[in-house]
């Protein structure tokens, strides 16, 4: 039997009755754009991430773009992140109009390295976006220490990291501003595309409610040049179902990342390192093998899924040429690109299933 690197399908299948309920309940509603299941549910997940507002939007990366311009990033500006992401987070500065000024991870933990932000800020410099990735907080503390000294925002991109902790508080709780995606395989994922932005700030987050509408307060007439991000009332519905599900659903994500690393030890995999003081939710359990590619195609031809996030940096990658240019390179990120391995992580995963991916791991580390 075939075992895929994520499974949405088995999560729905997981909560199928009461998905298909909320669903059937929306449908009958006749209100399918921001109505009560949006609105329920951004109380929820605020309440959830321990901040007082949360606002739905289209995606995460729209979640991020519009936290830009919530606090006034735009043209002319830089927002220092790091190179080892999703390329959302650095499309969604771009979207803003802003530069992207890329800085490296830490060798460990693969999050923003606090190190690199002294040489990376200029006069032009607004904002940083650490990413907590894989499920992993980033260094939270001395970054939002740094933000503050320097009189810059901070907005978290927690997309990877529902319900993930840091030093006894939620990511999300930590930045100005924090965003959140609902893909799919996410841990808290829709039937489709759609984020969040969480603040503390009742007026930033007033700002992206406005921005994600055409600017409007009132309904067809606009305050401020805005856009059309909303999450739709059936996304909201599902995700209600699913956040019910959240905590249970990482600590089983736990629990098998757990299995995973203690059958690895020993072996030259290097399995992921958790920080201290903190809680990964394992969105990605992410191996390090220097001959990474020879064992992805190993466990493909014996069934088992894998994906690499991400194969290319950012900078190196065709559209962000000019990202590139007069920038020191960044070795941590460069090396981790041709290492990073993502196993078969899904809260519906048998213990045994997890044992046999790790057992044809190590049965094909002498091989390849
Ligand atoms: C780290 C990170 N940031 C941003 C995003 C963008 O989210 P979305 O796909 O919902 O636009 C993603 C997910 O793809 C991500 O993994």
């Amino acid at each position: 039997m075939a075992i895929p690197q994520a499974d949405p399908g088995a999560n729905y299948r997981a909560h199928r009755a009461e998905i298909d309920a909320a669903i059937a309940r929306t449908l009958e509603s006749g209100r399918y754009i921001l109505g009560p299941e949006v609105e329920a549910f951004e109380a929820e997940f605020a309440a959830y991430c321990g901040v007082a507002h949360a606002s739905g939007v289209g995606s995460g990366t729209e979640a991020l773009t519009l936290a830009l311009r919530a606090v006034g990033v735009g043209p002319g500006d830089e927002v220092i992140t790091v190179a080892h992401t999703a390329v959302a987070t650095v499309a969604a500065i771009e979207a803003a109009g802003a530069r992207p000024v890329l800085v490296d991870v830490d060798p460990v933990f693969y999050t923003l390295d606090p190190a690199r932000l002294d040489a990376a800020i200029t006069t032009r410099t607004r904002a940083v976006i650490p990413v907590h990735l894989y499920g992993q907080p980033a260094d939270l503390a001395p970054i939002r220490d740094w933000t503050r000294r320097h009189g810059l925002w901070l907005i978290e991109d927690a997309a990877q990291a529902h319900g993930a902790i840091y030093h006894g508080r939620r990511v999300g709780s930590w930045g100005d501003l924090a965003c959140f995606s609902f893909y799919p395989t996410k841990n808290l994922g829709a039937l489709g595309d759609g984020g969040m932005v969480v603040t503390d700030n009742a007026d930033l987050a007033e700002r992206v409610r406005l921005l994600r509408q055409y600017g409007w307060r009132v309904r067809y007439i606009s305050h401020i040049p805005g856009t059309n991000s909303r999450l739709d009332e059936l996304q909201a519905a599902v995700l209600r179902v699913k956040l019910r599900y959240l905590e249970v659903e990482n600590e089983r994500r736990r629990a098998l990342a757990r299995r995973y690393t203690s059958l690895l030890a020993g072996s030259d995999v290097i399995p992921p390192t958790e920080r201290p003081d903190a809680c990964h939710v394992y969105h990605l359990y992410v191996i390090r093998y220097a001959r990474r590619d020879q064992l992805r195609a190993a466990l493909h031809s014996q069934g088992i899924g894998s994906t690499v996030h991400y194969p290319v940096p950012v900078h190196l990658q065709p559209a962000y040429s000019h990202l590139r240019l007069g920038r020191a390179a960044l070795p941590v990120s460069e090396g981790l690109s041709r290492e990073v391995l993502s196993l078969p992580l899904y809260p519906e995963m048998s213990e045994e299933e997890v044992e046999r991916v790790a057992s044809i791991v190590l049965g094909c580390l002498g091989g390849v």
